[in-house]
């Protein structure tokens, strides 16, 4: 653990507070490594000073969730940094009251693991040199800065955690691209994949605290027979959906609609020119984005054996049983580490080469902070964090 001058209080001296507790149906608990870093002992276990920068925000508050309720990795003091907005209030944890610092790169530097949840331009300014030479931290950053970056793995740790061991500076995936890979990465190693098409309805949330402000105090307007005020979304949502997200690009798609293009093919390791398309939409929901899938496979399918895949799959639940009404919704995935997949059925549209289902997954656990923490969670147990 890398020492540090700031006031930081140890794990071990408080007691749990704990938020939620999320079902962890699929994940095992990792194995804590036993060695002292920078030292031949082998008798202590190791321990981190993590970083968090934008815990006050919607992303950054879920991290420091997970790291509380999963107690995988192995905190040693906990660091929370924000602007000024934030600096100097007080966040209770697991780990107890953290004085919010104000952020610094030379601060971050004093940490073993960094968590960025800020914006794109923040982390290109900050990120890389956060982590610069042997005495950098770790850093995982949330924003798209660097996810199309040669340097830099985008990584979702059940597909490509390997990818951590090659770089101090990891991409976490935009959350639309994480919740849909969890059940299309095993049914693609399973049938093989032509195309695949995607729609999706995205939560208010999708846009941080200010998108789930917006929503909440508009459809209170709305109720009231208010003006129905919108800065964050291009049009009131209350009542609403739109068919953007982020900027429209100069072959139609919007960027959102295309990094799930880029990412999918990133991640997978699939050919440059692989067919992946997306449709994203917001609807006025506040958390959990859901997803209609329809992939395209080489081999034929068999419904019951893609069942069973998805079964099996880590971090996937199946929820389909048609007769019960039982089907994935935002209501029932919200605050799950798993994603939810049903509707799971041969294609009309490709028949025996097609399936389409339908996943809803937090995007805020899922397509963010737990996969940000399962990432740090992979590179302890590999020893990238050493
Ligand atoms: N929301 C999602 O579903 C989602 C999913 C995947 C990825 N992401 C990505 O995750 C990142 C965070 O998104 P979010 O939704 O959590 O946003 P958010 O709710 O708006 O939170 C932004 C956070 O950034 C902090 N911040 C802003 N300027 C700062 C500065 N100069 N120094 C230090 N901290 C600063 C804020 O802290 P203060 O309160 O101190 O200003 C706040 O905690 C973004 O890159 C986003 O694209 C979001």
């Amino acid at each position: 653990m890398k020492f540090s001058l700031s006031a930081v209080v140890s794990v071990m001296a408080v007691s749990s507070c704990a938020a939620f507790t999320p079902i962890q149906k699929t994940h095992t608990t990792t194995l804590r490594p036993t060695t002292t870093r920078g030292s031949s002992s082998s008798t202590t276990s190791l321990n981190y000073s993590v970083g968090i920068v934008g815990a006050t925000g919607a992303v950054g508050k879920e991290i420091r969730q997970c790291l509380e309720t999963r107690g995988v990795l192995d905190v040693d003091t906990l660091r929370i940094f924000g602007s000024e907005r934030s600096a100097g209030s007080t966040v209770e944890t697991k780990y107890g009251d953290i004085s919010v610092e104000l952020f610094s790169e030379e601060a971050c530097r004093e940490c073993d693991v960094v968590f960025l949840a800020v914006d794109g331009d923040f982390a290109l300014k900050h990120a890389r040199n956060i982590c610069e030479g042997d005495d950098g931290a770790v850093v995982i950053d949330n924003s798209s800065a660097f996810r199309y970056e040669d340097d830099v793995p985008l990584v979702v740790p059940e597909i490509n955690g390997k990818e951590t061991k090659k770089s101090k500076l990891i991409a976490n995936p935009n959350c639309t691209t994480a919740i849909g890979l969890m059940a299309l990465w095993p049914l693609i190693q399973k049938f093989g994949v032509v195309k695949v098409l995607m729609s999706t309805y995205q939560a208010s949330s999708g846009a941080g605290q200010p998108g789930m402000d917006e929503l909440t105090s508009g459809t209170k307007a709305y109720l009231e027979g208010k003006e129905v005020v919108n800065k964050i979304f291009a049009h009131p949502l209350p009542f609403n959906v739109i068919p953007q997200i982020d900027k429209f690009q100069e072959n139609g798609y919007t960027k959102e609609e295309m990094k799930v293009t880029w990412e999918c093919r990133k991640i997978c390791n699939l050919p440059e020119d692989t067919p992946i398309s997306c449709t994203a939409v917001r609807i006025p929901t506040i958390r959990a984005h859901s997803e209609t899938i329809v992939l395209e496979t080489e081999k034929d399918v068999d419904v019951a054996v893609a069942r069973q895949v998805l079964e099996e799959a880590k971090g996937v639940k199946v929820v389909d049983d048609p007769e019960s009404l039982s089907y994935p919704m935002p209501l029932t995935a919200t605050g799950q580490y798993d994603v939810e997949v049903g509707r799971i059925r041969k294609s009309i549209a490709f028949g025996d080469k097609g399936l389409e289902f339908f996943v809803c997954g937090d995007q805020l656990l899922r397509g963010a902070a737990l996969n940000a923490v399962l990432v740090a969670e992979e590179m302890q147990e590999n020893g990238a964090l050493n």
